[in-house]
């Protein structure tokens, strides 16, 4: 990453977690996922080479940067989807802020009727980051949407592990995924699609 792109991030972090310090509802807060677990799934999406890369829950932007660096390099491209229209607009100020707008598309949607929409086996990485409870009702479109190979990625999976507990004892139950819980920032739940 060029030293310009990580002075953005930087500063666009620093300004989400002074945003959120006051906020007592969590809803209000954007909520940024940590550098280090943006930076894994970055790293995973260089080394898979993904076409396709699907981000639930958008926030203001900051992870889909990180992503979208990614599949500039990679040749491929990020759906990102959040239900907020405000911050979709956040979003879409923030990755043509960063320079990387022409590699991401931001949805104002919800997750879930994307996922319906999604054509089958045609999205290489799907990005887990918006209402931990829904994830389990996903799981069947998950399936259906990922190429073979294709990676769940899902963060909070440390700090939130007991709302994540039924969705990963679903995803470890089904012989059609690998999966291993990367301790990384906040835990990023990975699953890999072996089957
Ligand atoms: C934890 S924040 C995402 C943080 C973002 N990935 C980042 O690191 O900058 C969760 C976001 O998901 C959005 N959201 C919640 N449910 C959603 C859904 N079903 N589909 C799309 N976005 C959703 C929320 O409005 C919120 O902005």
């Amino acid at each position: 990453m060029d030293a310009s792109l990580a002075a953005y991030l930087n500063d666009l972090h620093r300004r989400g977690r002074e945003h959120d310090a006051p906020l007592a509802d969590r809803l209000l807060r954007l909520r940024n996922m940590t550098p280090d677990a943006a930076g894994l799934i970055s790293l995973l999406i260089r080394a898979q080479g993904s076409s396709h890369v699907l981000e639930i829950g958008t926030s203001n932007g900051y992870s889909a940067i990180w992503f979208a660096d990614a599949v500039r390099d990679t040749g491929g491209r990020l759906t990102t989807v959040e239900t907020l229209a405000d911050r979709a607009d956040a979003a879409r100020r923030h990755l043509a802020g960063a320079g990387v707008a022409a590699h991401a598309e931001v949805l104002h949607a919800d997750g879930a009727d994307v996922l319906a929409a999604a054509g089958d086996a045609t999205v290489d990485l799907v990005v887990l980051d918006a209402e931990r409870p829904a994830y389990p009702g996903y799981l069947e479109l998950l399936r259906r949407v990922l190429t073979p190979r294709g990676v769940i990625a899902v963060d909070n999976a440390v700090s939130h592990a007991a709302q994540l507990e039924g969705f990963r004892a679903l995803l470890e139950e089904d012989d059609a995924f690998a999966v291993h819980l990367q301790p990384v920032g906040d835990g990023v739940l990975t699953a890999v699609r072996v089957g």
